[in-house]
């Protein structure tokens, strides 16, 4: 079987505009005319957007500075990205890890905050980074997302408002480019929900008992290889890319994140030396999927653990081929597969449905509406409808009164809507939290109903929403970032 056809959607913008698709073969072209303004060279240089004035000035009331890290060769980014590591209790970097590292540090807006009395000023109390990604929505489409990560603030400046002005200064500057929607993975799940971010893909640790999950799937038609991690090095990422476009809530993601996944980050060769790799190929020879495994020996009698930490597959044929040579290894007792889907079809694969269950099943991506038109037009949507959504937002980017209509097609226009609900509306109030939650189709909006979450304001409406935002994909992240 060949790869599902997807569309390349949304990755093809230049600096005066970007593209969202209105369908899967006619791409709509969405003015971004602030981006001139704010003198952006180039659509990579995001580096030197100007740090917010708003949130420098209230930094500055507190005597620190906020500013943009030069990430040029003798710029300040080792001893930013030092202290990253240190915000999240990692070991020192080597000074080989920090040039190699530098070597992409311009792809990435990073920013700190400074305290001129302390022991060190040349050190940050404050981290954040952030840099544009393509977010999969439902639809074999992408939307350009604001991706935030190393927020970190130094035990020694904690809760006094750095963390807020850091946030505060991304959710602005992305909606000041015109970005629709911002996201993150997160370390603690209570921190994020006060700037409008909810989880939106969810993602589990599977544990898999090798002795009872006989294999009752399909018989893959092509062949396992063993490889290094360099056969994967390109191919395997441009699989991943192609891959992603299948699966709301997938993002775009080379460089750094990319080679972690291989362990081929320099700096990380000790934990490295333990990957191994596997690669599917369909009947013909071409690459459809890899897997990349460690074993941990357990004392004897008991049998080694599998620890899965990565398998993508764009076919069926190569999920069930990978997994099916996965649970016949010798020797192994149990695999561990970490940050998967939450709807694994290896479910349905395995003889004793009780041998394969989540470990650990949690909020993984992150997401926050910015710009609800943008948003909710760029996605496709399962049913046809007319719904009202009446959104408070504290931080006022997404607040309003939105019609959203829905053609047989499963596209949408959205508008603002002035007046009363109309007649034929199915009408729901909640806050961008809300929104951004169920924006994938894979959060329930009556279940959010349910909890109190969601107000009704046309009897049923929920019921409706949920129709037409589902996605019959379940949506999921695999990577942390
Ligand atoms: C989490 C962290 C960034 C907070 O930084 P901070 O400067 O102390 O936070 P602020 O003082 O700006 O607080 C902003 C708000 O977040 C809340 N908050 C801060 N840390 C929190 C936490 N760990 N859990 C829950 N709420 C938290 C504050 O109470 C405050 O709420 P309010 O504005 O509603 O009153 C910091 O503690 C840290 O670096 N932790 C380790 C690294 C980490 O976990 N980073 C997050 C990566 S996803």
């Amino acid at each position: 079987m060949g790869e599902p056809q997807v569309s390349r959607l949304g990755a093809g913008w230049t600096s005066s505009e970007w593209i969202i698709p209105a369908s899967p073969t006619t791409p709509l072209a969405v003015p971004r005319p602030v981006i001139a303004t704010l003198g952006l060279v180039n659509n990579h240089d995001y580096s030197t957007i100007p740090i917010d004035a708003t949130a420098a000035a209230a930094l500055a009331a507190d005597g620190l500075r906020f500013e943009l890290v030069d990430n040029s060769e003798n710029g300040n980014f080792p001893v930013w990205l030092q202290a990253v590591t240190r915000g999240f209790f990692g070991e020192r970097m080597s000074p080989e890890a920090l040039a190699a590292r530098q070597k992409t540090a311009h792809l990435r807006r990073n920013s700190g905050v400074y305290d001129n009395t302390a022991a060190d000023a040349a050190v940050p109390v404050g981290t954040a980074a952030s840099w544009p990604s393509d977010l999969t929505i439902p639809g074999h489409s992408t939307i350009p997302a604001w991706a935030i990560s190393a927020i970190t603030v130094s035990p020694t400046h904690r809760r006094r408002g750095i963390a807020r002005a850091m946030l505060d200064a991304e959710l602005r500057t992305a909606r000041t480019l015109g970005y629709p929607i911002a996201m993150l993975t997160v370390s603690e799940s209570t921190i994020y929900s006060r700037w409008g971010f909810a989880p939106s893909a969810m993602a589990a640790d599977w544990s898999i008992k090798t002795a009872r999950a006989e294999w009752i799937g399909p018989r893959a038609s092509g062949r396992v290889h063993a490889v290094e991690a360099e056969h994967l090095r390109t191919g395997g990422l441009e699989l991943v890319d192609r891959v992603r476009l299948a699966t709301p809530g997938q993002i775009s993601f080379s460089g750094v994140l990319w080679e972690r996944i291989l362990g081929l980050g320099v700096g990380s060769e000790s934990s490295a030396k333990k990957l191994r790799f596997l690669r599917y190929d369909d009947a013909s020879g071409e690459m459809r999927g890899f897997a990349v495994y460690s074993i941990r020996e357990e004392e004897p009698p008991a049998q080694a653990i599998l620890e899965l930490s990565y398998l993508v597959t764009a076919t069926d044929d190569a999920y069930a081929g990978l997994w099916r040579h996965l649970l016949a290894m010798d020797l192994i007792g149990e695999i561990r597969a970490s940050d998967r889907s939450i709807d694994e079809p290896l479910r349905w694969q395995i003889a004793d449905y009780r041998s394969a269950f989540k470990s650990l099943e949690r909020d993984h991506l992150w997401t926050r509406i910015l710009d609800v038109p943008a948003a909710l037009t760029a996605r496709r949507y399962h049913a046809p409808g007319h719904l009202v959504f009446d959104v408070r937002d504290e931080l006022g980017f997404a607040a309003g009164r939105f019609l959203l209509t829905i053609s047989s097609d499963g596209t949408a226009v959205v508008g603002t809507l002035t007046g009363d609900i109309p007649d034929d509306a199915d009408a729901v109030a909640l806050t961008v939290n809300e929104l951004s939650a169920i924006y994938l189709g894979g959060v329930s909006p009556v279940l959010l109903t349910r909890a109190g979450r969601i107000e009704e304001l046309t009897p049923g409406a929920a019921a409706v929403v949920e129709l037409c935002f589902r996605s019959s994909t379940t949506p999921w992240l695999s990577i942390w970032f």
